[in-house]
């Protein structure tokens, strides 16, 4: 077998695994249909139930995390229905596409890259729209790493009682989400961002009412219908197609390491904000500029201003030169900026490495300018 080269990853997804993840998933595969993937199943469900503190409904997709972004639409607003989309990145102008591709229509409310929505903002926006359905919000946007006021957003589109529908690709398990106690509709996330697992799983959340909802709405289509899927994860324990059990089985072990090793989700969260802290205060060291807003840092990746007269992409080259592999700027911003990921399995050692090699490659690419 071919040995692909070997980076020490500080990446936006997939990042690198724990070795414990590694290790849970050489386990020999069974059938999607047995008992020991309906415990699997039962208990993976019961840990992420916990996890984001709902007694709702949790379910797991055979799709990265996109593909239960099309479901919100699909499953939720009518056809040729609205639906505010907030956008404070490329994540968020997917999610527009994802709307207008599905027949619906997206009102966009769209902020500067760097900055968050305010409530402000919103309760603005649903006054001037009172027509949407749903409002749409990306808890943290990977392309700008900047972590909305998502609690605060979630209570001015209720109190317009409008569906929340939040993508939590990059911000799950690395900030705080409250499903029942923030009254979100729909949540989803992506296995290969902060809990350190290989991609190929979707993690969604679902209010009750989203299902009251769906049963309204013709066309769910087949494969993201969440009726169906509903009553595969209650009668039968699992799901309509084939998921992928390596993944779920790394998801589980990882739940049960952040209880065991962390103290449970604060002690991880703390983790997580701890890292964060130490990558944004190497890069301010190295006299760089972030590109969040302060006071609305990301838990989970930092965009980084490449110093004038210094392309973005020539330091993410040169730190992959030096065994690093960081993230380059994302849509509009790919020249202007580069990415340092904080998530999955990344040690203290790792980040004064990876800095002591940043500002080498900076001063390089100074003295060459
Ligand atoms: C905020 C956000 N939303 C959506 C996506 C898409 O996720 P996936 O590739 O799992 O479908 C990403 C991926 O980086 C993301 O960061």
């Amino acid at each position: 077998m071919k040995a692909f080269k070997q980076f020490k990853l500080f990446t936006a997804g997939p990042v690198a695994c724990f070795p414990e993840v590694l290790e849970a998933m050489k386990t020999q595969m069974f059938s999607h249909r047995s008992p020991e993937y309906k415990e699997l199943h039962e208990e993976l469900t019961k840990r992420m139930m916990k996890f984001i503190e709902t007694r709702q409904t949790v379910m797991f997709f055979p799709s990265s995390g996109t593909g239960i972004m099309e479901a919100s639409i699909r499953n939720c607003v009518t056809p040729r229905g609205k639906v505010l989309v907030t956008i404070i990145g490329a994540f968020g102008t997917r999610y527009a596409e994802v709307v207008e591709s599905n027949g619906r229509v997206p009102v966009k409310l769209e902020v500067q890259l760097g900055d968050p929505i305010t409530p402000e903002l919103l309760d603005e926006a649903l006054r001037k729209n009172p027509d949407v359905e749903a409002v749409t919000i990306t808890h943290n946007e990977t392309s700008t790493g900047v972590l909305n006021p998502l609690k605060e957003l979630a209570k001015v589109a209720k109190e317009h009682e409008k569906l929340v529908f939040v993508d939590a690709v990059s911000a799950l398990g690395a900030a705080d989400l409250k499903f029942d106690e923030w009254q979100i509709d729909i949540m989803f996330s992506s296995s290969q961002k902060a809990f350190g697992v290989p991609p190929g799983l979707a993690i969604g959340a679902f209010s009750d009412e989203v299902f009251e909802i769906a049963r309204k709405i013709p066309d769910r289509g087949w494969y993201f219908d969440l009726l169906l899927y509903k009553e595969y994860h209650e009668k039968k324990k699992g799901t309509p197609s084939t998921p992928p059990i390596p993944q779920m089985i790394a998801l589980n072990v990882m739940l049960e390491k952040i209880d065991k090793d962390y103290g449970g989700k604060k002690g991880w969260l703390e983790m997580y904000e701890k890292r964060a802290k130490t990558i944004r205060e190497g890069v301010k060291r190295l006299g760089l500029e972030l590109v969040a807003r302060k006071g609305y840092e990301s838990p989970s990746i930092t965009a980084v201003r490449a110093p004038e007269g210094i392309k973005g992409p020539d330091v993410y080259y040169a730190m992959r030169e030096r065994g690093f592999e960081l993230a380059q700027g994302y849509g509009p911003l790919k020249e202007t900026t580069f990415r340092i990921g904080h998530m999955g399995y990344i040690t203290d050692e790792d980040i004064k490495e990876m800095f002591e090699n940043l500002e080498k490659v900076i001063e390089e690419l100074k003295r060459r300018s």
